[in-house]
C-alpha cells in the first residue's frame, strides 16, 4: 500500500490531522492498534480553547460541538471557602468550550467516515523504517499477517507509549521530564454540576475539581496517592473527600449520586525534543505530557496539527518545506508555554507528600494574591483561554 501521510495512532491528534490533511486532497492512511470502540470509550479532559474550537470547525466538526458544547466564560480558583472567580471574558474577551474529547473524537470519526478516509484498527507491532531517507515506509501486522505502508512522511500520533517517538534515536533526541507524587481519581456521575463554572479547589484536604460534561453529568476528581487503587475508593469515600476539599457553600449543596466512571490518573510532565527526525513528525502526547490542571493536554495537540497540516500540505502540493522545517521549533515554543502554566496550576493547587509547612503557605498566598490582583487573574486567564498559535 502507498499513501502521502502515513499517520501512526487515530486518538484526538492522528484524526484531525488526516480530517485536515484529506479536507486539502493529501491522501492519508491511519494505523491504529486499538478498536474504533476502544478509542471511542476512553473519557478524558473536556475543556476546550477558543482555537481548538476554531480549529474543529476548519476541519468540518463544529455543529454537533455548538449545539451541545458549554461555554464557559470563567472559572474558580478556591482555597478552603475563599472563591476566586476569574472572569476570562472581562480579562480577555475570549472563553473556552466545554466539550468532552470522547465527542470530539466521535465527531472526527463521523468526519473521517463520510470522507472516505482510511482508517485500519487493530494493527501491531508498527515499525517505522527509513524515516531519515527520502523513502520511508511502515511495517505492521493485521490478523496475523505482515504488511508494508509506503509513504513520503508520517505523523507520529501514537500518544506516550507509542512507538514514533522512540524511533528516533536516542542521540537525536532530549527529554525533559517530571513526574508529581499523586495521581488523580476522577468520577463521571448522572448528577446536577456543583456548580455552572469548573472549580479547581486548593484546600487542606488536598486538591479537587469540580468538572461537568452536560447539565446532568457531572465529572469530578480529588488527589490521591500513586499507591492507591481504584478498590480502594468507594463512592462513599469519594464524595466524602470531595465535600472536604470544596468550599463549604458549594460542599453543601453538591449532588451526589453513583459513579458511572472511575479511574486513577498519574500526573506528568514531559517533552521529548526535537518533534522531527527527517520525515517523521511526532503530535501531541507521543511528544509532550501535560498534568490535567491546566486542561492543556488536547489543547496542545490540536496546536501541534495546526502547526503542522498547513505545514506538510505546502511541502506535498507545493514542494514548499518552510514549514515542516520550521514545525519542531514553533511547536515547541507553544508547548512550553503551556508546560509552564500547567506545572504552575498543578504546583498551586496540590498537596505534596512531605512537603514543608511553607509550601502550604505559598499555596495559600498566591491565591490570596490571585483573590486582589485583576493583573494576577489576568495572566492566569490568558494562560487558561489559551495563548495565541
Ligand atoms: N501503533 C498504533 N497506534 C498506537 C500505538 C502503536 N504502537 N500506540 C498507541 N497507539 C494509539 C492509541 O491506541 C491511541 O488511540 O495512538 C493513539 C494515541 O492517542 P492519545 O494517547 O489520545 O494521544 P493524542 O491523539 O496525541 O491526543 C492527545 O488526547 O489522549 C488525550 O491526554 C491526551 O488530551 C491529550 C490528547
Ligand atoms: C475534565 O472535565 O475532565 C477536566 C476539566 C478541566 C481540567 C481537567 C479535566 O483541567
Amino acid at each position: 500500500m502507498k499513501t502521502e501521510v502515513a499517520i501512526i495512532g487515530g486518538g484526538p491528534s492522528g484524526l484531525l490531522l488526516s480530517q485536515l490533511l484529506n479536507q486539502a486532497g493529501v491522501a492519508t492512511v491511519v494505523l491504529e492498534r486499538a478498536t474504533r470502540d476502544h478509542v471511542l470509550s476512553r473519557i478524558r479532559a473536556g475543556v476546550l480553547e477558543a482555537g481548538t474550537v476554531e480549529m474543529l470547525r476548519e476541519a468540518g466538526v463544529g455543529d454537533r460541538m455548538a449545539r451541545e458544547g458549554i461555554p464557559h466564560e470563567g472559572c474558580y480558583l478556591t482555597d478552603d471557602d475563599l472563591m476566586v472567580h476569574i472572569d476570562f471574558k472581562e480579562l480577555t474577551g475570549s472563553s473556552v468550550m466545554v466539550y468532552g474529547q470522547t465527542e470530539v473524537t466521535a465527531d472526527l470519526y463521523n468526519a473521517q467516515d463520510a470522507l472516505g478516509a482510511t482508517i485500519i484498527h487493530g494493527v501491531e507491532e508498527v515499525v517505522i523504517h527509513d524515516a531519515d531517507t527520502d523513502a520511508p515506509y511502515v511495517e505492521y501486522s493485521l490478523d496475523g499477517a505482515r504488511k508494508r505502508l509506503d509513504c513520503t512522511y508520517v505523523a507520529g500520533c501514537d500518544g506516550f507509549h507509542g512507538v514514533s517517538r522512540k524511533t528516533i534515536p536516542e542521540a537525536k533526541r532530549r527529554e525533559f521530564e517530571r513526574v508529581y507524587p499523586f495521581g488523580w481519581l476522577g468520577i463521571l456521575s448522572r448528577t446536577k454540576p456543583a456548580h455552572e463554572e469548573l472549580i479547581y479547589a486548593n484546600s487542606s484536604n488536598g486538591f479537587a475539581l469540580a468538572s461537568m460534561r452536560s447539565e446532568t453529568l457531572s465529572r469530578y476528581y480529588v488527589q490521591v496517592p500513586l499507591t492507591d487503587k481504584v478498590e480502594d475508593w468507594s463512592d462513599e469515600r469519594f464524595w466524602t473527600t470531595l465535600k472536604s476539599c470544596l468550599p463549604s457553600e458549594v460542599a453543601e449543596k453538591i449532588e451526589t449520586g453513583p459513579s458511572i466512571e472511575k479511574s486513577i490518573a498519574p500526573l506528568r510532565s514531559f517533552v521529548s525534543e526535537p518533534l522531527r527526525w527527517g520525515r517523521l513528525f511526532l503530535v501531541g502526547d507521543a511528544a509532550h505530557i501535560v498534568p490535567p490542571t491546566g486542561a492543556k493536554g488536547l489543547n496542545l495537540a490540536v496546536s501541534d496539527v495546526h502547526y503542522l497540516y498547513q505545514a506538510l500540505i505546502d511541502a506535498l502540493k507545493k514542494g514548499d518545506t518552510t514549514g515542516i522545517d520550521a514545525y519542531s521549533e514553533r511547536a515547541l515554543l507553544r508547548i512550553w508555554k503551556a508546560m509552564r502554566f500547567s506545572w504552575q496550576m498543578t504546583t498551586m493547587l496540590h498537596q505534596f507528600d512531605g512537603e514543608d509547612s511553607f509550601a502550604a503557605q505559598m499555596r495559600k498566598a498566591t491565591l490570596r494574591h490571585l483573590s486582589q490582583s485583576e493583573t494576577a487573574r489576568r495572566d492566569l486567564a490568558e494562560n487558561y483561554i489559551g495563548l495565541p498559535f
